[in-house]
């Protein structure tokens, strides 16, 4: 007997998931080793890569280890490479000059990358917290964290790291008017086509924890940041501070930090349409290796997985320390 019109269903979603041919046909996104910046950490020193407890997988490397990680990456076909410095207590002072060296070891990572790895792209980070004997992003002064003259320092760190031959920079300070400063610092110094990611919509997050360990700022850090990053509650006041960034003369933005941020990428992305970056933050990748050392979750495929969900959001790109693990995966190696 024919079956009737009403005994099976009129719509059959399945088919499209039926083989992995058609599932590849069908799928609305991807992912690509195209798609990550590998954040590093660098550190004084000769032949050094040491393990940080809190990130299984993750090194702090000195410069010439640093330059190894650069050229593994870029044979992996990573497009870019974002340095951040450890920095010890004793090389942390009130007046943060480290931040503005030019022979700071974030400084000197750059340009021993640029002179070895030429076809890899180098991101910075500008903010006073690895140089601040405090650990804020800011000079503090009567214990509050001053904006202006904060700005003034965040321009020469920007120069600096210009200087050095730094590709994009990264402030991920939060201070009010830094982008338009900074952008108009690498304008008047012949720096026309240094680009500025700039950490636009930056939360004050407890999953940034294992990165204080990183960088050397737990034990530094007095109080917290929410005066300068914002409330986990907000989502308009994320638009209006990539509005304000994009206007100052930011080329590409970033929401921090990122699987628990994807509903601001997605608005950020529909909004704006400019080049849109997540942050999966060191909290983020501990809680992913910590659930897999303890076999309760299978971490590459939760890697992949959470990598796919920021393309889905409708992310240009990820910062991830996952970024050779997964481009090895994805080149089948
Ligand atoms: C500070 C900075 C932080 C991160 C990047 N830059 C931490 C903070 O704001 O305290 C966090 C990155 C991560 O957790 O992986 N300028």
């Amino acid at each position: 007997m024919r079956p009737t019109q009403a005994s099976f269903p009129a719509t059959r979603l399945r088919r499209a998931r039926q083989t992995a041919p058609i599932r590849a046909l069908t799928r609305e996104n991807t992912l690509s080793v195209d798609d990550f910046i590998w954040p590093v950490f660098v550190r004084s020193g000769e032949g050094i890569e040491e393990p940080i407890p809190s990130m299984p997988g993750v090194f702090r490397r000195s410069v010439d280890k640093i330059v190894d990680a650069a050229r593994d990456a870029a044979d992996l076909g990573i497009p870019a490479i974002c340095i951040f410095p450890y920095t010890g207590l004793e090389e942390r002072t009130e007046d943060c000059a480290g931040a503005w060296d030019p022979d700071n070891h974030a400084n000197r990572a750059i340009r021993a990358i640029k002179a070895a790895v030429p076809d890899i792209a180098i991101m910075t980070d500008v903010a006073l917290d690895t140089y601040n004997i405090n650990g804020h992003d800011g000079f503090v002064e009567n214990g509050e964290i001053v904006n202006d003259r904060t700005v003034e320092a965040l321009v020469k760190m920007t120069l600096a790291q210009a200087e050095a031959g730094a590709d994009i920079i990264g402030p991920s300070d939060m201070m009010d008017g830094r982008i338009g400063a900074m952008r108009s610092a690498l304008e008047g110094a012949g720096h026309q086509n240094t680009m500025i990611l700039s950490y636009s919509a930056k939360y004050a997050s407890g999953f940034y924890g294992p990165f204080r360990d990183a960088v050397g700022a737990s034990g530094a850090l007095t109080g917290d940041k929410k005066t300068y990053q914002m409330d986990p509650a907000n989502s308009d006041e994320a638009l209006r501070l990539i509005e304000r960034d994009l206007r100052e003369g930011a080329d590409m933005v970033m929401v921090k930090p990122g699987l628990p941020y994807l509903d601001i990428c997605r608005r950020v992305k529909d909004t704006f349409g400019a080049p849109t970056y997540a942050y999966q933050v060191s909290g983020e990748y501990s809680m992913i290796q910590a659930a897999a050392q303890q076999g309760w979750i299978d971490g590459d495929k939760v890697m992949m997985e959470s990598l796919m969900a920021f393309k889905r959001a409708g992310c240009d790109g990820i910062l991830t320390y996952f970024a050779p693990a997964a481009a090895r995966l994805l080149a089948g190696k």
